[in-house]
C-alpha cells in the first residue's frame, strides 16, 4: 500500500495526483509554516465515513489562527466537504486523510502576513501507524532524551508542520535505539505525549492522563476518554512522572494513525503482564466498533460520504 490516489484536492478542485505537486521555493518547505491535520476514514455499513471529520475540521482552522494565519478564505465546511468529496473521488473505503494549509508563497522576510495560503487534501490507503500486530501485544517505548514543546516556545495546541522536528528527533532516537516509540516528557519533566499520540495509564481501576496544558489536545483522547467513562472508568487528568508509567497496570497511547495501542514494556520495564492489558483491549474494542458505526451511542462521529 503506497500513498498514491487518483486525486489530490488542490485548493476546490481536484487535481491528478502525478501534477499535484509544489515549486522548490515553497516557504512551507523552508520553514516549517504549514498546519495539518490527520484524519481517518473507515469502511461501514453504510458507505465510507470519516471519523470526527468535523472536529479535526475545526482543529485544522484553530491551529491556522494559532499560527497566525488570517483572513483565510477558508471554512470549516469547505474542509469538511472537500475532504469528502477526495474521499469520494478516489474511491477509497478506507484511508487516510491528509488536509494541509501551508505557505505556498511570500513570507522569505518571516511574517506570516506577507505570504499567500493555499490548502491541498490528499488521501491514501494506511493500515495502521504502529503495525498491526502492535494492535494485540502492544509495543516497546523509552522515555526520550528529546522533551516536548515548552507551551511557550512552539504551540502545542496546534499541529503545525514544523513542531514535527521535535517528534522526527524523538522517533527516530527511539527506533534507532531498538524501540518503538517514544514518550517525551514535558519541560517540567512529566509525561506529555509520544511523538503522534496522546497517552493514558491505568491502575487499580482508574484511568489517568496528563493534562491537555503542554499537548495536543487529541480527538481520539476525547474519543477515548468519552468511551471509558461510558465503560464506568473514571478517567483523571494528573500530573504523571516517569515512575508512575513503569508502576501502572496498564499504559496505551492514542491517536488517529495509531488508533489505541498498549505499551508492553518502558525503559525495560515490563508494564503489567507485558502485553496489551484488559482495560486497553476493552477501550480498543469498543474503538474499533465505533470508528466503523458500530455503536449507536457513538455514530454521530461517523460523517458518511455518500
Ligand atoms: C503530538 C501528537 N499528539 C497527539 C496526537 C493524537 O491526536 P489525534 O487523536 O487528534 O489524532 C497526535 C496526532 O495527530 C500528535 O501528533
Amino acid at each position: 500500500m503506497g500513498m498514491e490516489s487518483k486525486f489530490i484536492w488542490s485548493d476546490g478542485k481536484l487535481v491528478e495526483y502525478e501534477i499535484a505537486t509544489v515549486h522548490m521555493l515553497t516557504p512551507a518547505m523552508h520553514y516549517g509554516a504549514a498546519v495539518f491535520e490527520g484524519i481517518r476514514a473507515y469502511k461501514t455499513d453504510k458507505g465510507p465515513a470519516v471519523f470526527r471529520l468535523r472536529e479535526h475540521a475545526e482543529r485544522l482552522l484553530e491551529s491556522a489562527e494559532i499560527m497566525g494565519f488570517r483572513n483565510l478564505p477558508y471554512t470549516v465546511d469547505d474542509v469538511v466537504n472537500g475532504a469528502k468529496e477526495t474521499v469520494r473521488a478516489n474511491g477509497f473505503d478506507e484511508c487516510y486523510i491528509r488536509p494541509l494549509l501551508y505557505l505556498s508563497g511570500g513570507a522569505w522576510n518571516l511574517n506570516i502576513d506577507a505570504g499567500k495560503p493555499a490548502l491541498m487534501i490528499a488521501v491514501w490507503q494506511w493500515a495502521n501507524y504502529l503495525g498491526e500486530e502492535s494492535l494485540a501485544k502492544g509495543i516497546r517505548a523509552n522515555i526520550s532524551s528529546y522533551t516536548r514543546h515548552h507551551p511557550n516556545v512552539s504551540m502545542t495546541k496546534a499541529k503545525i508542520a514544523g513542531n514535527y522536528v521535535n517528534s522526527i528527533l524523538a522517533k527516530t532516537e527511539s527506533v534507532r535505539l531498538g524501540f518503538e516509540e517514544a514518550i517525551m516528557l514535558d519541560p517540567q519533566g512529566y509525561v506529555a505525549e509520544c511523538t503522534g499520540e496522546n497517552l493514558f495509564l491505568a491502575r487499580k481501576g482508574k484511568i489517568f492522563t496528563p493534562s491537555t496544558a503542554p499537548v495536543l489536545e487529541g480527538i481520539t483522547r476525547h474519543s477515548i476518554y468519552t468511551i471509558a467513562n461510558d465503560l464506568g472508568y473514571e478517567v483523571v487528568e494528573a500530573a504523571i512522572s516517569r515512575d508512575q508509567l513503569y508502576n501502572a497496570d496498564e499504559v496505551f497511547v492514542c491517536g488517529t494513525a495509531a488508533e489505541v495501542i498498549g505499551l508492553c514494556e518502558i525503559d525495560f520495564r515490563k508494564i503489567g503482564d507485558g502485553t496489551s492489558g484488559k482495560v486497553t483491549r476493552e477501550i480498543q474494542n469498543v474503538y474499533h466498533d465505533a470508528i466503523r458505526g458500530k455503536v449507536a451511542k457513538y455514530e454521530g462521529w461517523c460523517e458518511y460520504v455518500g
